[in-house]
């Protein structure tokens, strides 16, 4: 009689610890997917200078180059012979959009929103244009914000 007290009483706190283990492991697999599916402003990036400068040269036509200005990302984009800088968090809920040289429109991963370079949307649910940051040359030398 005691044997099998004992054995159940085992075999209750191995089964207890194996169901916490899973759930565990499956609360934190769950927020991590979400985090890599829904990339957000906390999660994009921090630190940075507050107005980044870079050789005009190293940003070629049609290219974006990343930056952070406050901590947050942002995209500087050359375009048919301009320069635009812009906030890379969309207006919807927050994701960070992509640039898409072929399509010449910044896209958001999360539920589509598109802009063009100027940041005015041209489709999808975002309410706002991106915010956008003042660029200035100085000589060859690109200077945002
Ligand atoms: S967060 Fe960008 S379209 Fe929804």
């Amino acid at each position: 009689m005691e044997e099998i007290s004992r054995r159940n009483f085992l075999s209750t706190v191995i089964n207890s610890l194996i169901g916490l283990w899973v759930i565990g492991a499956g609360i934190l697999s769950s927020y991590a997917g979400l985090k890599y599916l829904w990339p957000t402003e906390k999660t994009a990036g921090s630190g940075g200078e507050k107005k980044p400068s870079f050789p005009l040269a190293e940003l070629e036509e049609g290219s974006m180059k990343k930056v952070v200005i406050g901590g947050k990302p942002a995209g500087i984009i050359r375009l048919n012979g301009q320069v635009y800088a812009l906030s890379l968090i969309c207006t919807h809920l927050g994701c960070v959009v992509s640039w898409h040289p072929d399509e010449k429109r910044l896209i958001c991963p999360c539920h589509g929103g598109m802009y063009d370079v100027t940041g005015t949307v041209l489709g999808g649910p975002p309410p706002r244009p991106l915010p956008s940051y003042e660029v200035k040359l100085s000589g060859d030398t690109v200077v945002i914000g």
